[in-house]
């Protein structure tokens, strides 16, 4: 495994829709590893592929409600995504791994259901709430060459952020509004 480097807002490839894995080989296996390591590397909340440069329907996202001893075992290795259901809508803090240090108030559904492959082509389903369904939409997006700063309703000050953050730290330490998206 190897951490890759995450590209920052302003690169061509962030902007340009991925295309969909027709191969589930080793070398799908090495960049999802090594997305894997660059995620838990960051801290970030999600990663998606044309992040680390790689113009191909790849997204991981950390799934907040799973029970584990850390992140990397909250991992959900999404190969072409497809959101086929949501609901509900939450506005809160979001903010990007390309895009450092600066969050946005934006607007997604509370419950996400995607469908989508695993690293080996076995179809299945996995539905997000909250900070993961927020992940999900964000990491979608990202293969569609959108960023969160073209939906943001406004950006948020260092004191709105704590105040936010404040207000819904679950104590242990996977507060939503701090975490990069990815
Ligand atoms: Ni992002």
């Amino acid at each position: 495994m190897a951490l890759r480097n995450i590209l920052r807002e302003g690169e061509p490839t962030l902007r340009k829709r991925s295309r969909a894995v027709t191969d589930f080989n080793p070398r799908l296996h090495q960049l999802i590893d090594d997305m894997r390591e660059t995620l838990v590397n960051a801290g970030g909340a999600g990663l998606a592929a044309p992040q680390v440069g790689v113009l191909r329907a790849v997204a991981l996202v950390v799934d907040m409600e799973r029970e584990a001893q850390d992140d990397s075992e909250r991992i959900v290795e999404l190969v072409n995504p497809e959101i086929v259901a949501s609901s509900g809508e939450q506005t809160g803090a979001e903010g990007c791994l390309s895009v450092p240090d600066l969050y946005g108030l934006v607007t997604r559904p509370d419950i996400v259901k995607v469908r989508a492959r695993d690293r080996n082509g076995k179809p299945f389903e996995f539905t997000g709430k909250s900070v993961t369904a927020r992940a999900i939409c964000h990491e979608a997006d990202h293969l569609k060459g959108i960023m969160f700063t073209d939906i943001a309703q406004r950006y948020l000050s260092k004191e709105e952020l704590d105040e936010i953050s404040r207000g819904e730290g679950d104590g242990e330490g996977h507060d939503g509004a701090e975490r990069e998206e990815g």
